[in-house]
This record gives structure tokens, C-alpha cells and sequence, in this order.
């Protein structure tokens, strides 16, 4: 299977944006402001749903074309979704050309073992014992290695664009922090590694609970430990310069709950933590895992004000998410090109502006 290479760069993320004017006034192509200045899209293309079977593969390399040729160029999988069909489904997307590699950025999560494979990873010595984390997770240096070839394998890529520890909290439910935290330095290690090879472009973290629980909890992850660990693996230049979480209407913990710290108290957001800390934020499940098609009444009618009267509740959902400062863009399932072309209506009307968005989540 032909290999592309390459990632995305800056100039070509730009030279993407600006290949549709249609969403210039929108505020739709963002500046990531941390690591290198590559431009994407409000909305990015997720893989998560779905079952495991050729119809729905087909459905998601129509979509990915589809949002590629659209107007979205940020697409987020993971190697255990859908037992890799994903990532090759997205690898079918971007080999059928339409849109050069370096415009787009692509990003992909190991920790969770893909169906199937755990009894042939333990035998090959990849995991070890005492490395898995309820029975499913690993996030050891050499799994770690094994299960980036294996993505870029399966996605026809010579490098990613983002790197994510999927759901690291999974491992700290059972282990101290300092053994978790040990742990985390050691996967940092090798993600700066593949960095330097240029075997991808940024690293981070995507989490489900981590970010959005008190800092008692079990599974509360520490930004800006995390940030200094980053640091004491490759100093300023670090590449740990993503995380991604669940933002929408449903779940606005990133937003309300103060939960992190900036070097010492007070507490602070983690969209607030992870602007000062120099880390990107990518919202995921922006449509509550597809959940948020009836809102309330009075949530409609407040973001109506910031969209055209016939937009649907998804639209307004989105509309929230993306007009959510400190939010660089908010993924959304799509495995339909019906719903790429309706989510990006909504990415066509200016975001809402901040305070009123600020009214809506206080009331
Ligand atoms: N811990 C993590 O790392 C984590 C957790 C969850 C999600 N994520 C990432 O975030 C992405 C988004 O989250 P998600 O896929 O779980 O859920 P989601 O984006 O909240 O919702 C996706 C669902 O909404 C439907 N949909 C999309 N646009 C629509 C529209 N305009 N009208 C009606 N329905 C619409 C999709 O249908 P169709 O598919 O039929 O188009 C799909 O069923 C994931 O795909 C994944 O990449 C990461």
C-alpha cells in the first residue's frame, strides 16, 4: 500500500483555510497558538461510533472526503476504535487525493489494546505483566512504539500530526500517583523520541474524566504536572502540546468547574489552565455522543440569537462549542456527508460572543 509523507505545515494549513472564503468572516479556520502555527478547522471529523463492518467503513471514507473537501482538515481516530477500521477507513479517505497531506491534520490515540489483540501482544512481550490497566489499557514505551507503527500502518501515513495518551486516567485508578505519574514521564520519553524523528508533530492527551473530575478524585489529571514533566523530559521545546476533552452543552466542566492550577492555587478551569500552560485544547463528543438532539427550550432560544432561525439543535450545540474560548476546535462523529454539510452551516456564522455564552452556562 503506498505510504504518504509528510505532515501537515503550517503554509499548507494556511493555503487549506484560505481555499475557502466562504468561511473567512466565520472565525471557522483557528491558528493553533501552541507549537507550530498550523491553521484548522472549528469542526473536526471523528471516527469513535459505529459498528465494525464494511458499510460503516464506507460510510466514513465518504464523510472524511466529504468534510475534506468541505472545509474541515482536522480528523481525529484512535487505534482501538472500531477495531482499527477506523484509522483505515480515514487512511482510505486521505489516499484518494483530493486534498494534499500537508493540509491536513490528522490525529490519532494508543493506550486502549484494539479488540482481539491482547492475547498476541502479551505473547510478543509488548505488554507485560504489571503494564495493563484494567485488562485493557497499556501505556508502556515499547507498547507504545509498537501501536504508533501500527496506526500509521493503518492510516497510509509516514507521521501524525497529534499523538494521544488515550484515556490515561484508566491507569491511575490503580496505581499511586507517583507510580502513574512515573509512568506518564516514561511515555513522554517516547513521544519526544517519535517527535524528534519526525514521527509525529505534537503529543498530548485525550481524556474522558481526567480533566473534568475535583483534584481528590481517582482519576484527576494534574495539567500542569503533566506540562512540567513535558518539560523535564525536553524543556521549553516540549511537543506535550494538546489535550483533548469532553466539552458540550451537557458536560461544560472544562468551563465551570475549577479544578487545575498554573504552578500554585487558585484553582482555575482547565480551558483556563491549558491557555496559560501553552497547551491546545480540542473538545470531543461535542453532540454528547450523538445525545444532544432535543435541547431544553430555553438553551434553544438563547442560541438562536447566534444562528439562523432553521438551524437544528446539533448546529446550536456546535455553535456553542466552537464559540467557547480557549476551545481550538470541537470534534464531531460523522459517518454521514449529510451531517458534514449540516455542521458546516453552523461553522459558517461568526461564534457567539463569550459573555453571552458565559449567561447561558450560569444559568
Ligand atoms: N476519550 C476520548 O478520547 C474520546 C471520547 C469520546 C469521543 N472522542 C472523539 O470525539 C469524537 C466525537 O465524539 P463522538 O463521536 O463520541 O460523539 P458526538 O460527536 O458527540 O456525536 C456523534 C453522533 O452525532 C451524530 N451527528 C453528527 N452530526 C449530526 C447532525 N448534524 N445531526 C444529527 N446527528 C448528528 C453522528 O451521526 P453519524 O455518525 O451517523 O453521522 C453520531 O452518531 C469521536 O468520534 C472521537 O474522535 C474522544
Amino acid at each position: 500500500m503506498r505510504t504518504q509523507a509528510g505532515m501537515a505545515t503550517p503554509a499548507a494549513t494556511a493555503a487549506y483555510a484560505a481555499a475557502f472564503p466562504q468561511f473567512a468572516a466565520s472565525g471557522h479556520f483557528r491558528k493553533l497558538r501552541c507549537g507550530a502555527p498550523l491553521t484548522i478547522s472549528s469542526l473536526g471529523l471523528g471516527t469513535y461510533l459505529g459498528q465494525a463492518d464494511d458499510a460503516t467503513d464506507d460510510a466514513y471514507a465518504m464523510a472524511a472526503a466529504a468534510a475534506l473537501a468541505g472545509g474541515i482538515n482536522l480528523l481525529d481516530t484512535a487505534i482501538n476504535y472500531r477495531h482499527q477500521r477506523s484509522e483505515r477507513a480515514l487512511g482510505r479517505a486521505l489516499r484518494a487525493g483530493g486534498t494534499p497531506r500537508e493540509r491536513v491534520v490528522v490525529c490519532s490515540k494508543a493506550g486502549y489494546v484494539p479488540g482481539g489483540e491482547l492475547a498476541n501482544y502479551m505473547r510478543l512481550g509488548l505488554i507485560r505483566p504489571g503494564e495493563l490497566a484494567a485488562g485493557v489499557h497499556c501505556m508502556a514505551p515499547v507498547y507504545l512504539a509498537h501501536q504508533l507503527e501500527r496506526s500509521l500502518e493503518n492510516l497510509g501515513l509516514e507521521a501524525l500530526d497529534v499523538y494521544y495518551l488515550h484515556n490515561p486516567e484508566t491507569q491511575q485508578a490503580e496505581l499511586s500517583r507517583e507510580e502513574f505519574y512515573r509512568r506518564l514521564r516514561a511515555a513522554f520519553e517516547l513521544l519526544e523520541k517519535q517527535a524528534a524523528q519526525g514521527r509525529i508533530g505534537a503529543y498530548g492527551v485525550a481524556t474522558w474524566s481526567g480533566l473534568r473530575v475535583p483534584p481528590d478524585a481517582n482519576d484527576y489529571l494534574d495539567l500542569n504536572r503533566m506540562v512540567a514533566l513535558a518539560r523535564e523530559v525536553a524543556g521549553e521545546g516540549h511537543r506535550f502540546r494538546f489535550v483533548q476533552l469532553p466539552y458540550n452543552l451537557a458536560m461544560p466542566e472544562a468551563y465551570t468547574l475549577l479544578n487545575q492550577t498554573v504552578e500554585k492555587p487558585p484553582y482555575v478551569s482547565s480551558l483556563n489552565a491549558a491557555f496559560r500552560l501553552g497547551v491546545n485544547v480540542i473538545a470531543s463528543a461535542s453532540l454528547m455522543n450523538g445525545r444532544l438532539q432535543a435541547l431544553p427550550e430555553e438553551v434553544r432560544a438563547h442560541l438562536r440569537q447566534f444562528l439562523p432561525p432553521a438551524a437544528s439543535d446539533a448546529e446550536l450545540a456546535l455553535q456553542f462549542v466552537r464559540s467557547t474560548g480557549g476551545v481550538a476546535a470541537g470534534l464531531v462523529g460523522m459517518a454521514q456527508a449529510a451531517h458534514v454539510a449540516c455542521n458546516l452551516r453552523a461553522a459558517a456564522v461568526p461564534p457567539a460572543p463569550p459573555a453571552q455564552l458565559g449567561r447561558l452556562l450560569q444559568s
